[in-house]
């Protein structure tokens, strides 16, 4: 059975007193263990965040890492550094990430192997623009995506991969895929899965959902049969409304 998965990507929204603040009125708050629940603060605040979480069972995610071990990369953050304040999970492949920063299919693969060879648990995002809706091609680009960065995996390091599908379109924009349209996407996502691999391996695979997640709509989304959760992005800071997404995963 796949638990239920609910992650906040903070992106670059935060300061120092603001995440103190907002990790704290998470720690007051219960959740069922039958869900993940994971933040991810910038970078300056997760050795903080690790530290304040560490008796709670909030998870900390890192939104981003380098390829390299180490070297003349200035500004950049490697595996081994998140690994050295206990941080085992990283979000790769984030549709601002692709667009603005140069996060290639081929600089993901990189970035997965990295990950991998740190053993650290992956959060996958891939998802179509608009023009692909519209032309149609929404499945092939998220195949493309997903085979890209995924496929020359063997089934073993599958059990450290979370896939988020984020469709661009959907993101901050306050326009979700409908609840159809996300599990239409799963289920094809978990066919191309079963095809590459094998039913067992697809099956066990968490596919959350990302784009505009709000209070709201998260129950009408999260209860299709291929959603395992979501990662949420401007709900996610606020507690009482990152509370009642989770509480409806
Ligand atoms: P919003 O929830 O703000 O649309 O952001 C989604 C997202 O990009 C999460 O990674």
């Amino acid at each position: 059975m796949r638990k239920k998965i609910v992650a906040g990507n903070w992106k670059m929204n935060n300061n120092k007193s603001e995440t103190t603040d907002l990790i704290e009125s998470l720690k007051k708050l219960t959740f069922s263990s039958q869900v993940r629940v994971m933040i991810s603060p910038a970078f300056t605040h997760l050795a903080q965040a690790k530290e304040m979480t560490s008796e709670s069972h909030l998870e900390v995610a890192a939104q981003n890492m380098n390829a390299s071990k180490s070297g003349a990369f200035t500004g950049e953050i490697s595996a081994s550094m998140l690994q050295s304040i206990g941080v085992n999970l990283v979000i790769l492949g984030h549709s601002e990430r692709r667009a603005y920063y140069n996060d290639s299919d081929l600089a993901l693969k990189g970035k997965v192997t990295a990950a991998l060879n740190n053993d650290m648990e992956i959060i996958f995002c891939f998802g179509e623009q608009l023009s692909d809706r519209k032309s149609n091609n929404h499945f092939d680009v998220v195949k493309s995506q997903i085979s890209a960065g995924l496929f020359d995996l063997n089934s073993k390091a599958w059990s450290k991969i979370i896939l988020a599908y984020e469709p661009v379109w959907a993101i901050g924009t306050g326009e979700t895929a409908t609840p159809d349209q996300a599990q239409e996407m799963h289920a094809y996502i978990r066919s191309i899965i079963a095809k590459k691999y094998d039913h067992s391996l697809a099956d066990a695979v968490s596919i959350l959902y990302g784009g505009s997640v709000k209070p709201a709509n998260a129950s009408a989304i999260f209860s299709q049969r291929d959603v395992d959760g979501g990662l949420i992005g401007g709900a996610a800071l606020k507690a009482d409304d990152f509370y009642a997404i989770i509480q409806s995963a």
